[in-house]
Protein backbone atom coordinates (compact mmCIF):
# COMPACT_ATOMS: atom_id res chain seq x y z
CA UNK A 1 0.00 0.00 0.00
CA UNK A 2 1.79 3.32 -1.26
CA UNK A 3 2.53 5.69 1.61
CA UNK A 4 0.27 9.12 1.10
CA UNK A 5 4.06 10.65 0.94
CA UNK A 6 4.40 9.01 -2.34
CA UNK A 7 1.60 9.80 -4.31
CA UNK A 8 1.95 12.14 -7.16
CA UNK A 9 -0.55 15.14 -5.95
CA UNK A 10 -1.17 18.53 -6.74
CA UNK A 11 -0.25 20.71 -4.58
CA UNK A 12 -1.66 23.77 -1.95
CA UNK A 13 0.23 27.08 -1.19
CA UNK A 14 -1.31 27.14 1.96
CA UNK A 15 1.07 30.41 2.44
CA UNK A 16 0.31 32.08 -0.94
CA UNK A 17 -1.22 35.96 0.59
CA UNK A 18 -3.52 36.02 -3.04
CA UNK A 19 -5.25 33.11 -2.10
CA UNK A 20 -8.60 34.59 -0.77
CA UNK A 21 -11.78 35.84 -2.19
CA UNK A 22 -12.52 34.47 -5.33
CA UNK A 23 -8.69 33.24 -6.01
CA UNK A 24 -9.39 30.63 -3.00
CA UNK A 25 -12.76 29.61 -4.54
CA UNK A 26 -11.18 28.71 -8.00
CA UNK A 27 -7.70 26.91 -6.39
CA UNK A 28 -10.13 24.82 -4.17
CA UNK A 29 -12.83 23.89 -7.33
CA UNK A 30 -9.47 23.12 -9.00
CA UNK A 31 -7.60 21.16 -6.53
CA UNK A 32 -11.01 19.01 -5.74
CA UNK A 33 -11.04 18.12 -9.65
CA UNK A 34 -8.42 15.84 -9.35
CA UNK A 35 -9.28 14.16 -6.44
CA UNK A 36 -9.46 13.57 -3.01
CA UNK A 37 -6.02 14.78 -1.63
CA UNK A 38 -3.70 17.46 -2.10
CA UNK A 39 -0.05 18.19 -0.55
CA UNK A 40 1.22 20.96 0.68
CA UNK A 41 4.51 21.72 3.34
CA UNK A 42 2.03 21.12 6.45
CA UNK A 43 1.17 17.91 5.21
CA UNK A 44 -1.67 16.28 2.96
CA UNK A 45 -4.96 17.78 2.45
CA UNK A 46 -7.67 15.31 2.54
CA UNK A 47 -10.68 17.32 0.20
CA UNK A 48 -13.70 15.13 0.14
CA UNK A 49 -16.41 15.06 2.78
CA UNK A 50 -16.28 11.45 3.95
CA UNK A 51 -12.35 11.29 4.33
CA UNK A 52 -12.51 14.46 6.55
CA UNK A 53 -15.39 12.85 8.66
CA UNK A 54 -13.32 10.10 9.13
CA UNK A 55 -9.69 12.01 10.34
CA UNK A 56 -11.98 14.33 12.36
CA UNK A 57 -13.93 11.17 14.04
CA UNK A 58 -11.04 8.98 14.75
CA UNK A 59 -9.70 7.94 17.78
CA UNK A 60 -6.23 7.77 16.24
CA UNK A 61 -5.96 11.69 15.81
CA UNK A 62 -5.97 14.92 17.54
CA UNK A 63 -5.51 18.34 16.83
CA UNK A 64 -1.58 19.13 16.72
CA UNK A 65 -1.77 22.62 18.75
CA UNK A 66 1.51 21.64 20.46
CA UNK A 67 2.92 20.36 17.16
CA UNK A 68 2.63 23.84 15.62
CA UNK A 69 4.40 25.29 18.65
CA UNK A 70 7.17 22.76 17.83
CA UNK A 71 7.77 23.56 14.16
CA UNK A 72 7.58 26.82 15.11
CA UNK A 73 10.09 26.62 18.00
CA UNK A 74 7.88 27.63 20.67
CA UNK A 75 9.07 25.81 23.84
CA UNK A 76 8.51 28.23 26.58
CA UNK A 77 7.03 31.81 27.71
CA UNK A 78 3.34 32.99 27.43
CA UNK A 79 2.15 31.43 24.49
CA UNK A 80 3.39 28.33 24.81
CA UNK A 81 1.88 28.27 27.77
CA UNK A 82 -1.08 29.50 26.96
CA UNK A 83 -1.00 26.41 23.79
CA UNK A 84 -0.24 24.34 26.58
CA UNK A 85 -3.64 24.83 28.17
CA UNK A 86 -5.72 25.69 25.84
CA UNK A 87 -8.76 23.25 25.86
CA UNK A 88 -8.29 22.55 21.99
CA UNK A 89 -5.15 21.18 22.67
CA UNK A 90 -6.19 19.12 25.55
CA UNK A 91 -6.89 15.31 24.80
CA UNK A 92 -8.63 11.87 26.32
CA UNK A 93 -9.28 12.25 29.79
CA UNK A 94 -8.00 15.67 30.33
CA UNK A 95 -10.40 16.75 27.81
CA UNK A 96 -13.08 15.18 29.02
CA UNK A 97 -12.83 16.30 32.86
CA UNK A 98 -12.84 20.05 31.41
CA UNK A 99 -15.43 19.60 29.11
CA UNK A 100 -17.82 18.17 31.51
CA UNK A 101 -17.23 20.79 34.46
CA UNK A 102 -17.81 23.22 31.86
CA UNK A 103 -20.84 21.60 29.76
CA UNK A 104 -23.60 23.35 31.82
CA UNK A 105 -22.53 27.19 31.45
CA UNK A 106 -22.82 26.67 27.68
CA UNK A 107 -26.46 24.70 26.89
CA UNK A 108 -28.43 26.07 24.38
CA UNK A 109 -30.62 27.16 27.70
CA UNK A 110 -27.57 29.00 29.49
CA UNK A 111 -26.73 30.82 26.00
CA UNK A 112 -30.34 32.29 26.23
CA UNK A 113 -29.65 34.26 29.62
CA UNK A 114 -27.41 36.32 26.97
CA UNK A 115 -29.93 36.86 24.25
CA UNK A 116 -31.60 39.84 25.58
CA UNK A 117 -28.41 41.47 26.20
CA UNK A 118 -27.34 40.40 22.61
CA UNK A 119 -30.20 41.81 21.05
CA UNK A 120 -29.88 45.18 22.84
CA UNK A 121 -25.86 45.65 21.71
CA UNK A 122 -27.57 45.15 18.37
CA UNK A 123 -30.47 47.91 18.54
CA UNK A 124 -27.73 50.02 19.49
CA UNK A 125 -25.56 49.66 17.00
CA UNK A 126 -28.24 49.42 14.48
CA UNK A 127 -29.70 53.01 16.04
CA UNK A 128 -26.46 54.54 15.16
CA UNK A 129 -26.70 53.78 11.51
CA UNK A 130 -30.50 53.59 11.13
CA UNK A 131 -30.85 57.07 9.57
CA UNK A 132 -27.86 57.78 6.86
CA UNK A 133 -29.25 54.36 5.73
CA UNK A 134 -25.71 52.81 4.93
CA UNK A 135 -22.80 51.49 6.85
CA UNK A 136 -19.67 49.68 6.44
CA UNK A 137 -20.96 47.02 8.19
CA UNK A 138 -17.98 45.08 9.28
CA UNK A 139 -16.89 48.79 11.62
CA UNK A 140 -20.12 49.23 12.62
CA UNK A 141 -21.44 45.66 13.74
CA UNK A 142 -19.68 42.79 12.53
CA UNK A 143 -16.31 44.34 14.48
CA UNK A 144 -17.81 45.68 17.45
CA UNK A 145 -20.40 43.09 18.61
CA UNK A 146 -18.57 39.99 19.29
CA UNK A 147 -16.45 41.65 21.75
CA UNK A 148 -19.00 43.53 23.88
CA UNK A 149 -20.81 40.31 24.02
CA UNK A 150 -18.20 38.75 25.49
CA UNK A 151 -17.57 41.33 27.55
CA UNK A 152 -20.63 41.29 29.34
CA UNK A 153 -20.30 37.37 29.15
CA UNK A 154 -17.31 37.60 31.19
CA UNK A 155 -18.51 40.38 33.61
CA UNK A 156 -15.51 42.85 31.93
CA UNK A 157 -16.89 46.87 31.39
CA UNK A 158 -18.16 47.49 28.64
CA UNK A 159 -16.01 49.93 27.90
CA UNK A 160 -12.70 47.34 27.60
CA UNK A 161 -14.65 45.87 24.65
CA UNK A 162 -12.47 47.01 22.43
CA UNK A 163 -9.27 46.03 24.39
CA UNK A 164 -11.20 42.13 24.58
CA UNK A 165 -11.17 42.34 20.75
CA UNK A 166 -7.77 43.51 20.17
CA UNK A 167 -6.25 40.73 22.43
CA UNK A 168 -8.34 38.30 20.31
CA UNK A 169 -7.66 39.50 17.17
CA UNK A 170 -3.13 38.91 18.35
CA UNK A 171 -4.26 36.16 20.18
CA UNK A 172 -6.06 34.05 17.80
CA UNK A 173 -2.93 34.97 14.94
CA UNK A 174 -1.09 31.91 16.58
CA UNK A 175 -3.38 29.79 13.92
CA UNK A 176 -2.33 31.75 11.01
CA UNK A 177 1.45 30.68 10.39
CA UNK A 178 2.99 33.99 9.03
CA UNK A 179 1.76 35.56 11.77
CA UNK A 180 2.91 33.54 13.90
CA UNK A 181 7.03 34.37 12.08
CA UNK A 182 7.03 37.95 12.28
CA UNK A 183 5.04 38.65 14.92
CA UNK A 184 5.33 36.64 17.64
CA UNK A 185 6.91 39.35 19.93
CA UNK A 186 2.64 41.21 19.73
CA UNK A 187 1.40 37.94 20.36
CA UNK A 188 3.30 37.11 23.56
CA UNK A 189 2.59 40.37 24.74
CA UNK A 190 -1.22 40.46 23.60
CA UNK A 191 -1.29 37.09 26.06
CA UNK A 192 0.56 38.40 28.62
CA UNK A 193 -2.05 41.56 28.61
CA UNK A 194 -4.75 39.39 28.82
CA UNK A 195 -3.31 37.46 31.99
CA UNK A 196 -2.77 40.13 33.65
CA UNK A 197 -6.56 41.47 32.76
CA UNK A 198 -8.47 38.43 33.18
CA UNK A 199 -6.55 37.58 36.66
CA UNK A 200 -7.60 40.62 38.46
CA UNK A 201 -11.04 39.93 37.11
CA UNK A 202 -11.04 36.63 38.11
CA UNK A 203 -9.51 37.52 41.27
CA UNK A 204 -12.47 40.09 41.83
CA UNK A 205 -14.86 37.68 41.01
CA UNK A 206 -13.82 35.26 43.97
CA UNK A 207 -14.16 37.84 46.39
CA UNK A 208 -17.52 38.96 45.28
CA UNK A 209 -19.41 36.68 42.43
CA UNK A 210 -21.72 37.66 39.65
CA UNK A 211 -24.04 36.23 37.09
CA UNK A 212 -20.93 35.93 34.81
CA UNK A 213 -19.37 33.63 33.68
CA UNK A 214 -16.27 33.48 35.09
CA UNK A 215 -18.05 33.37 38.95
CA UNK A 216 -20.25 30.65 37.26
CA UNK A 217 -17.03 28.94 36.24
CA UNK A 218 -15.75 29.75 39.63
CA UNK A 219 -18.32 27.92 41.21
CA UNK A 220 -18.49 24.99 38.53
CA UNK A 221 -18.48 21.05 40.42
CA UNK A 222 -18.56 17.75 38.98
CA UNK A 223 -18.21 14.41 41.08
CA UNK A 224 -16.19 16.73 43.65
CA UNK A 225 -14.03 18.09 41.08
CA UNK A 226 -13.58 21.99 40.48
CA UNK A 227 -11.66 23.80 38.26
CA UNK A 228 -8.34 25.42 39.20
CA UNK A 229 -8.09 29.01 38.89
CA UNK A 230 -5.30 28.86 35.91
CA UNK A 231 -7.86 26.04 34.03
CA UNK A 232 -10.52 28.82 34.77
CA UNK A 233 -8.56 31.43 33.25
CA UNK A 234 -7.24 29.67 30.14
CA UNK A 235 -11.13 29.22 29.80
CA UNK A 236 -12.00 32.66 29.97
CA UNK A 237 -9.43 32.97 27.29
CA UNK A 238 -10.45 30.00 25.06
CA UNK A 239 -13.96 31.78 24.96
CA UNK A 240 -12.59 35.47 24.26
CA UNK A 241 -10.25 34.21 21.64
CA UNK A 242 -12.84 31.30 19.83
CA UNK A 243 -15.71 33.36 20.20
CA UNK A 244 -14.59 37.44 19.16
CA UNK A 245 -12.51 36.85 15.46
CA UNK A 246 -14.86 33.92 14.62
CA UNK A 247 -17.93 35.68 14.87
CA UNK A 248 -16.85 38.84 13.72
CA UNK A 249 -15.62 37.16 10.43
CA UNK A 250 -18.28 34.97 10.14
CA UNK A 251 -20.76 37.64 10.36
CA UNK A 252 -18.92 39.85 8.03
CA UNK A 253 -18.85 37.10 5.60
CA UNK A 254 -23.26 36.46 5.91
CA UNK A 255 -23.94 40.28 5.32
CA UNK A 256 -21.84 39.60 2.01
CA UNK A 257 -23.38 36.53 0.49
CA UNK A 258 -27.31 38.22 1.31
CA UNK A 259 -25.96 41.29 -0.84
CA UNK A 260 -24.90 38.79 -3.39
CA UNK A 261 -27.98 36.78 -3.12
CA UNK A 262 -30.90 39.49 -2.73
CA UNK A 263 -33.41 36.58 -3.31
CA UNK A 264 -31.89 34.87 -0.47
CA UNK A 265 -32.08 37.67 1.88
CA UNK A 266 -35.61 38.43 1.03
CA UNK A 267 -36.88 34.86 1.99
CA UNK A 268 -35.13 35.28 5.01
CA UNK A 269 -37.15 38.90 5.53
CA UNK A 270 -40.62 37.05 4.67
CA UNK A 271 -39.51 33.74 6.49
CA UNK A 272 -37.90 34.21 10.06
CA UNK A 273 -38.13 30.93 10.81
CA UNK A 274 -35.50 30.29 8.43
CA UNK A 275 -32.58 31.99 9.88
CA UNK A 276 -31.21 28.79 11.82
CA UNK A 277 -30.98 27.83 8.29
CA UNK A 278 -29.95 30.51 6.91
CA UNK A 279 -26.67 30.28 9.60
CA UNK A 280 -26.00 26.68 8.50
CA UNK A 281 -25.97 27.61 4.94
CA UNK A 282 -23.60 30.55 4.96
CA UNK A 283 -21.47 28.16 7.46
CA UNK A 284 -21.56 25.54 4.92
CA UNK A 285 -20.74 27.64 1.90
CA UNK A 286 -17.97 30.10 3.31
CA UNK A 287 -16.40 28.53 6.49
CA UNK A 288 -14.45 31.21 8.28
CA UNK A 289 -12.40 27.89 8.95
CA UNK A 290 -11.87 26.40 5.55
CA UNK A 291 -9.41 23.71 7.38
CA UNK A 292 -8.43 22.16 10.82
CA UNK A 293 -6.00 19.63 10.96
CA UNK A 294 -5.27 16.33 12.85
CA UNK A 295 -2.04 14.78 13.62
CA UNK A 296 -1.77 11.01 13.97
CA UNK A 297 -1.09 8.78 16.87
CA UNK A 298 -0.97 5.60 14.55
CA UNK A 299 -0.67 4.56 11.21
CA UNK A 300 -4.23 5.09 8.95
CA UNK A 301 -5.40 3.08 5.93
CA UNK A 302 -7.67 4.93 4.15
CA UNK A 303 -8.80 3.89 0.37
CA UNK A 304 -6.20 2.00 0.15
CA UNK A 305 -3.33 4.90 1.10
CA UNK A 306 -1.41 4.23 4.43
CA UNK A 307 -0.97 7.59 6.54
CA UNK A 308 1.79 7.19 9.13
CA UNK A 309 1.61 8.25 12.25
CA UNK A 310 3.26 11.94 13.24
CA UNK A 311 1.47 12.89 9.90
CA UNK A 312 -0.28 15.99 10.05
CA UNK A 313 -3.73 15.54 7.78
CA UNK A 314 -4.85 18.86 6.69
CA UNK A 315 -8.57 18.51 6.85
CA UNK A 316 -10.89 21.38 4.32
CA UNK A 317 -14.04 21.85 5.18
CA UNK A 318 -14.65 24.20 2.47
CA UNK A 319 -14.49 21.38 -0.29
CA UNK A 320 -16.00 19.32 2.11
CA UNK A 321 -19.02 21.12 2.57
CA UNK A 322 -19.50 21.00 -1.26
CA UNK A 323 -19.87 17.21 -1.58
CA UNK A 324 -23.52 17.49 -1.58
CA UNK A 325 -25.40 16.61 -4.09
CA UNK A 326 -24.65 17.83 -7.49
CA UNK A 327 -21.81 20.07 -8.15
CA UNK A 328 -24.12 22.53 -9.55
CA UNK A 329 -26.18 22.12 -6.46
CA UNK A 330 -23.40 22.49 -4.10
CA UNK A 331 -22.12 25.50 -5.44
CA UNK A 332 -25.36 27.35 -5.21
CA UNK A 333 -25.93 29.42 -2.08
CA UNK A 334 -29.96 28.07 -0.93
CA UNK A 335 -31.18 28.77 2.29
CA UNK A 336 -33.97 26.67 1.85
CA UNK A 337 -31.94 22.97 0.78
CA UNK A 338 -31.26 22.10 4.40
CA UNK A 339 -27.40 21.45 3.51
CA UNK A 340 -26.67 23.28 6.05
CA UNK A 341 -25.47 20.40 8.44
C1 LIG B 1 -18.93 31.48 13.71
C2 LIG B 1 -18.25 31.37 14.82
C3 LIG B 1 -17.27 30.24 15.11
C4 LIG B 1 -16.57 29.43 14.26
C5 LIG B 1 -16.55 29.44 12.73
C6 LIG B 1 -15.80 28.52 15.10
C7 LIG B 1 -14.95 27.50 14.62
C8 LIG B 1 -14.43 26.50 15.41
C9 LIG B 1 -13.82 25.28 14.92
C10 LIG B 1 -13.65 24.92 13.44
C11 LIG B 1 -13.42 24.56 15.99
C12 LIG B 1 -12.85 23.17 16.01
C13 LIG B 1 -11.42 23.06 15.65
C14 LIG B 1 -11.06 21.57 15.56
O1 LIG B 1 -11.43 20.74 16.41
O2 LIG B 1 -10.34 21.22 14.62
C15 LIG B 1 -13.77 25.32 17.18
C16 LIG B 1 -13.51 24.93 18.48
C17 LIG B 1 -13.73 25.74 19.58
N1 LIG B 1 -14.43 26.93 19.60
FE1 LIG B 1 -15.28 27.82 18.02
N2 LIG B 1 -16.05 28.81 16.41
C18 LIG B 1 -16.93 29.85 16.47
C19 LIG B 1 -17.45 30.46 17.59
C20 LIG B 1 -17.02 30.20 18.87
C21 LIG B 1 -17.50 30.89 20.07
C22 LIG B 1 -18.58 32.00 20.06
C23 LIG B 1 -16.81 30.37 21.12
C24 LIG B 1 -16.88 30.73 22.58
C25 LIG B 1 -17.90 31.35 23.15
C26 LIG B 1 -15.91 29.34 20.59
C27 LIG B 1 -15.04 28.58 21.34
C28 LIG B 1 -14.44 27.42 20.89
C29 LIG B 1 -13.72 26.50 21.77
C30 LIG B 1 -13.51 26.65 23.28
C31 LIG B 1 -13.26 25.44 20.94
C32 LIG B 1 -12.47 24.21 21.39
C33 LIG B 1 -13.46 23.15 21.80
C34 LIG B 1 -12.82 21.85 22.24
O3 LIG B 1 -11.70 21.54 21.82
O4 LIG B 1 -13.46 21.11 23.02
N3 LIG B 1 -16.08 29.27 19.24
N4 LIG B 1 -14.39 26.49 16.79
Amino acid sequence: MPLVSELELPAFDYFDPDMRGPSFHAAMAELRSHGWLATSPLGPFVLDRESADLFLRTRSATFPGLKIAELFGIEDGPLFEEMRRNILHRNGEDHRRLRNLVAPAFTPRAADRWRPAMRAFLADLWEAVRESGRCDFVTALARPYPSLTIARVMGAPLADAPRLHEWSEWIQRQFDAPSLTNERDRIERAVVEFYEYAGALLAARREEPGDDLLSTLLAAEAEGDRLSEVETLHLVLNVLIGGVDTTQSQLAHAIRLFAEHPEQWELVRERPELVPAAVEEVLRYEPITPFTARILHEDVEHRDVLFPAGTVVMVCAFTGNRDLGTETESERFDITAGRGR
